[in-house]
């Protein structure tokens, strides 16, 4: 269960800055009460959702959890601040959703699903390899690829400092120029697809990502998000339980 300082935990209940927070929990001191016990002024106290921090007699209670996906055009970087990018993901989310964090990254030429969320709790779990949440992808290589030469990709090849681990891929198209592969996968390692198909000599022209556990891209237009459905957060919250 994720801990909050009570500056963040009033501050995110009260729809408030950190700072007029602050200042509220030392001037109000008196105000406040921590399970049932006159807040004794300490700022640097640790509460969780489970706490029950009342206000003038009123229970505060952390808003829910927001998440949103995005379809994220190739050319954008996903990292939510860089002086030498100068197009971010978060800036194709609207000004009050830039405060949420993407759940991983994509390359900046790799398009498709990217998910966001204020429950840092629930990013690094549904990163964690243990949790084997799979990630799909489409992946338009050069040339006419043969299944035999996915082999690697399936049962796991030698990288730069590691072995992957097994995936699942198979040929959607293929022509003299080039061919498309679905490919699901639970790890993702920085450019490991576009390493991987390098290697079997067949590098990437474009990679999309289509649907991240139970998420998936469907019909939402490139540059496009939309806040996930309910059934969608019981089926993400159900993998990290
Ligand atoms: N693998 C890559 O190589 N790039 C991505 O963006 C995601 C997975």
């Amino acid at each position: 269960m994720e801990r909050y300082r009570i500056n963040a935990f009033v501050a995110r209940a009260m729809g408030i800055s950190r700072r007029r927070a602050d200042v509220l929990l030392k001037k109000k001191a008196k105000d406040f009460y921590i399970n049932g016990r006159l807040f004794d002024g300490n700022l640097g106290l640790k509460v969780t959702s489970d706490d029950v921090v009342e206000f003038q007699g009123r229970r505060l209670r952390l808003p829910s959890p927001v998440y949103v996906i995005l379809n994220k055009p190739r050319g954008y970087v996903s990292s939510l601040s860089d002086p030498h990018a100068n197009k971010l993901v978060i800036d194709l989310l609207p000004q009050r959703l830039r405060r949420l964090k993407p759940v991983g990254r994509l390359d900046k030429e790799t398009r498709g699903l990217l998910l966001f969320t204020d429950n840092s709790r629930i990013i690094h779990q549904l990163l964690h390899p243990k949790k084997g949440v799979e990630k799909e992808y489409l992946v338009t290589v050069h040339g006419r690829i043969a299944p035999s030469e996915l082999d690697p990709v399936i049962n796991g090849m030698d990288m730069e400092g590691y072995h992957s681990l097994p995936a699942q891929a198979r040929i959607e198209r293929v022509s003299i120029e080039e061919s498309v592969v679905r490919l699901i996968m639970i790890e993702g390692k920085k450019h490991q697809i576009r390493e991987m198909f390098a290697r079997i000599g067949h590098p990437v022209k474009d990679l999309v990502r289509i649907r991240f556990g139970p998420l998936h891209l469907g019909k939402l237009k490139e540059g496009s998000w939309r806040y996930l459905t309910g059934t969608e957060i019981k089926r993400l919250s159900r993998i990290v339980q």
